[in-house]
């Protein structure tokens, strides 16, 4: 499963692209207002930085002024995947797009009828949103696992790109349903490690080793 981050904050993704937890990178426009940094340059630098794909997205609501911010952004860097909502002009959009050469990320996706059509504009990612299902209670996994069997039926080669993902078990979850990738924000993914027992198990040995007045070093 690939790792993307979700978040503009640079040094959050340099931290865990150190680590090799960075396969890529996703943006919104409240990522963008969260950093306080200007779209172009912010997107730049995360494109210089990480090796996978950085969704940037567009803001327009027509499909031919989608069209020329995509351009523009994609014009950034060679990894740049813009990112459309799913709507008509959101689809036509990605059509053109990825038409050109483009990768395209269809964000904003809450339904597996949605995730059809964007397969069939010639997405390179789908997003669907799990949290936000979750939080009117239906229920965000489902729907990946929806997606996931309906791609296969007709081998769909749109990444499902699990996203607005709020905690570690969805994380795993997705990874479970068998999701392309994850978009996490960068402490979602810091979380991955924790577990109790690993922390009970590391405080045993290290006492026991204290008792044995040895050094490696
Ligand atoms: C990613 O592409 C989405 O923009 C993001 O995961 C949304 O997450 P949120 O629902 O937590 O804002």
């Amino acid at each position: 499963m690939k790792f993307f981050v979700d978040t503009a904050e640079i040094d959050q993704i340099a931290e865990l692209n150190d680590l090799g937890m960075v396969d890529g990178v996703t943006t919104n426009p409240s990522l963008i207002l969260k950093s306080g940094r200007d779209i172009l340059e912010v997107t730049r630098e995360i494109a210089a930085l990480v090796d996978g794909p950085v969704s940037a997205e567009v803001v327009a609501l027509e499909a031919e002024a989608m069209i020329a911010e995509g351009r523009k952004l994609a014009a950034i860097a060679n990894n740049i995947a813009v990112k459309v909502p799913l709507t008509w002009d959101g689809l036509r959009a990605c059509k053109v797009l990825s038409g050109e050469g483009h990768m395209v990320n269809v964000t904003l996706c809450f339904s597996a009828n949605q995730a059809l059509l964007a397969a069939k504009a010639g997405a390179t990612f789908i997003s669907p949103f799990i949290g936000r299902l979750d939080d009117i209670n239906l229920d965000g996994m489902e729907l990946i696992s929806d997606i996931r069997q309906i791609y296969d039926n007709y081998g769909f080669e749109t990444q499902i790109l699990a996203a607005s993902i709020r905690t570690v078990n969805h994380a795993c979850q997705s990874a479970l349903v068998g999701a392309d990738v994850m978009t996490a924000p960068p402490a979602v993914i810091k979380a991955m490690v924790a577990h109790p027992l690993t922390d009970k198990g590391l405080a045993a040995f290290m006492a026991d080793w204290e008792k044995t007045g040895q050094k490696i070093l």
